[in-house]
């Protein structure tokens, strides 16, 4: 199977990269190799690769950026996913994409399921919203896989952040009233590659298991750092950022886990595979 990763240069991207199974050829992109918003570039590529698999982990991604740059989150995270499905379609490949837990307006009480629906709240929201329908209308074969609160080797993350400020000693106040799902690119990876294998479509929502708040997350890597004493909770009253988060925004992942045979691993002990990485 020929497989081409765009956005390969990203912290999801790379472990797309790095879990690859034996039997895909893979074909992977960074930004300054492929910009999905360059049509001709990208159409180019495809008629080089003539990949099986489009995997597009590119995205615009600057959450609270996206308020003041809407036009360009637009532009990849929207019109740029459409014209590849357009492409792809023509080339007869099939697209996985990502798209992201902030469609949902964060109002529900209990996980949100691919039918819940979609109300977003911010900028970055809406640009995610509109990728994912116009890959839908682009028509090729595809597959939408819905994450949330992504951490990683290979990029900026909260639980990064939280690990250099307790190794640093410092003082840190975190939002106890935003809940979701803490998600392990490396285990998103491998779920996605599954899903590849079995021939998935539509939407997904794919997740570690369980559910936190950011500070329980937080909590949890003060605790392995030894500086619980360090954190406080605040609200999210007390902490404003430019773009609005939803509260309460759990995917329900009953769906994937029916496919891939059961649910990925608690996000506590991808936490701790995370933390004794080399971070
Ligand atoms: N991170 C999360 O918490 C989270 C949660 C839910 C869903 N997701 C989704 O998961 C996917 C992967 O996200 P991630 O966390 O891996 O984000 P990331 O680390 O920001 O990776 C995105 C990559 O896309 C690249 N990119 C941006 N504009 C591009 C363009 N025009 N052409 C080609 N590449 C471009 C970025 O390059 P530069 O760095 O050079 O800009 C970056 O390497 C995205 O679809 C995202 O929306 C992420």
């Amino acid at each position: 199977m020929r497989v081409m990763v765009l956005g390969a240069g990203g912290m999801l991207g790379h472990d797309l990269v790095a879990t690859a199974p034996p039997e895909v050829t893979l074909f992977a992109f960074s930004r300054t190799q492929l910009d999905i918003t360059h049509s001709d570039a990208v159409a180019a590529t495809l008629g080089d690769v003539r990949p099986d698999v489009v995997i597009n982990a590119a995205a615009y991604t600057a959450v609270d950026r996206a308020e003041s740059e809407v036009a360009a989150s637009l532009r990849v995270n929207g019109a740029a996913v459409g014209a590849l499905g357009r492409m792809a379609r023509a080339a007869g490949a099939r697209v996985i994409h990502f798209s992201t837990d902030y469609v949902f307006d964060g109002q529900a009480t209990r996980p949100y399921r691919e039918d819940s629906p979609t109300d977003p709240v911010n900028a970055y929201g809406t640009s995610k919203l509109a990728g994912e329908t116009a890959l839908r209308a682009s028509g090729p074969e595809h597959l939408v896989v819905r994450t949330q609160w992504l951490f990683g080797v290979h990029g900026k993350s909260f639980p990064r952040t939280m690990w250099e400020r307790a190794r640093a000693g410092l003082a840190t106040r975190v939002v106890r009233d935003q809940t979701g799902r803490p998600t392990y690119a490396p285990d998103l990876a491998a779920a996605v590659w599954t899903l590849i294998r079995q021939g998935a479509c539509g939407v997904l929502h794919v997740a570690n298991q369980g559910e936190a708040t950011w500070f329980d997350v937080a909590a949890h890597i003060f605790g392995r750092v030894g500086k619980p004493d360090l954190l406080t909770p605040c609200v999210t009253a007390d902490y404003p950022t430019p773009a609005r988060r939803p509260r309460y925004s759990v995917l329900d992942t009953t769906r994937a886990e029916q496919v891939l045979g059961g649910p990925l691993a608690a996000w506590e002990d991808a936490m701790d595979r995370f933390l004794s990485s080399p971070i």
